[in-house]
C-alpha cells in the first residue's frame, strides 16, 4: 500500500523532516517520512483514526518514538529542551478544555511562556503581542473575556493567537476547522495562510475536507490506517481513484470553473 515516491518528499532542504517515524500503540503502528520546506503547507488528510493527530503530537514531541526521526534544519527535535522545543514549534491542539478562567488575553500571553524567563512576569511587550495575535485572528474584542465563556469556534481563534505569540518556525495545527462555520473556516484557513507566507514558518496542518485541503495547501500528504496512501501536489492527490480508495466509497472530482470540486457518491 506504501507509495515508493513517498520517500521523495524528504527534501535535502526541508525545514522540518520527519524520516521513517515509527511508533505504535497498542494495535496501531504509524509509519511515515514527509517533509515541510518554510513558507510552506503541507496538509495530513484521511480517515478518522489514521494516524493525523498521532503524527502531530510525534512531531511536538508529546509522543516520543523509540528512535529520532523528526529534524528541524538538520537538528534532532527530540533531543532539544522542552524550552527550546516550545520556542520554534507551535501546537494548536483539536481538543481543549478551558479549566481556569483567565481571561482570553491572559490565556494567550501564555504562549510567551517559553520566551519569558523563568520567574518572570509578562511583559508589556508580551502583552502588546497578544494583542497584536487578537488582531489577527479576529477575536480582539474578547480579550477581557474569561476564556471559559466563549464559544468553540471562539477558543480555536484564541488558541491560533496563543501559538502565534510564541513566534515559532514551525506551526503544527490539529483540525483547526473543526469548530468553525463555513464563512471561520475559510478565515482562519486564510490567517493560516497569511502567517506561513509572512512569518515564512513550516505549516502542518490536519483536516477532513479535501475541498478545503486542496485551496490552501502546498502539499498535501493523505494517510490511511498510519501509513502514507499518497503525497504530492494537491492535484496529485485529489483524484477520484485514491480518494475513493482511501475513504471506502465512491468520490468524483469534477471541475467547477478553474476550481476542482471533491464530491461524494451520495448512494453511500
Ligand atoms: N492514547 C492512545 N492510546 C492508544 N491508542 C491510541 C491513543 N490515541 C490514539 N490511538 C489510536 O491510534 C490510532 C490513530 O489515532 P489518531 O492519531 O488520533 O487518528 P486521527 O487523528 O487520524 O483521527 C487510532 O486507531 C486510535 O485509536
Ligand atoms: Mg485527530
Amino acid at each position: 500500500m506504501v507509495n515508493p515516491e513517498v520517500e521523495l518528499e524528504v527534501k535535502l532542504d526541508a525545514k522540518l523532516e520527519v524520516k521513517n517515524l515509527r511508533f505504535r500503540y497498542n494495535g496501531f503502528e504509524l509509519l511515515a517520512s514527509l517533509g515541510v520546506k518554510k513558507g510552506e503547507i503541507l496538509t495530513l488528510l484521511g480517515p478518522n483514526g489514521s494516524g493525523k493527530t498521532t503524527m502531530l503530537k510525534c512531531i511536538y514531541g508529546i509522543l516520543k518514538p523509540k528512535a529520532p526521526c523528526v529534524y528541524l534544519d538538520g537538528e534532532d527535535i527530540h533531543s532539544m529542551s522542552l524550552k527550546d522545543r516550545a520556542k520554534k514549534i507551535g501546537y494548536v491542539p483539536q481538543i481543549h478544555h478551558p479549566s481556569f478562567p483567565y481571561t482570553v488575553l491572559e490565556f494567550v500571553v501564555m504562549g510567551r511562556a517559553s520566551q519569558i524567563q523563568v520567574f518572570d512576569s509578562p511583559s508589556e511587550e508580551d502583552y502588546k503581542m497578544a494583542m497584536n495575535a487578537l488582531k489577527l485572528v479576529g477575536i480582539v474584542d474578547l480579550a477581557d473575556k474569561p476564556y471559559t465563556q466563549i464559544s468553540g469556534g471562539q477558543l480555536q481563534l484564541a488558541l491560533v493567537a496563543r501559538a502565534l505569540v510564541q513566534n515559532p518556525e514551525v506551526i503544527l495545527f490539529d483540525e483547526p476547522t473543526a469548530h468553525l462555520d463555513f464563512k471561520n473556516k475559510i478565515k482562519i484557513s486564510n490567517i493560516i495562510r497569511k502567517i506561513t507566507l509572512s512569518k515564512k514558518t513550516a505549516t502542518i496542518l490536519t483536516l477532513h475536507d479535501p475541498n478545503l485541503a486542496g485551496m490552501y495547501s502546498d502539499k498535501i500528504v493523505l494517510i490511511k490506517g498510519g501509513r502514507i496512501y499518497s503525497a504530492g501536489k494537491p492535484e496529485k492527490v485529489l483524484n477520484g481513484k485514491v480518494l475513493s480508495d482511501v475513504y471506502e466509497m465512491k468520490v468524483r472530482v469534477v471541475d467547477v470553473d478553474s476550481f476542482k470540486l471533491i464530491i461524494p457518491d451520495q448512494t453511500y
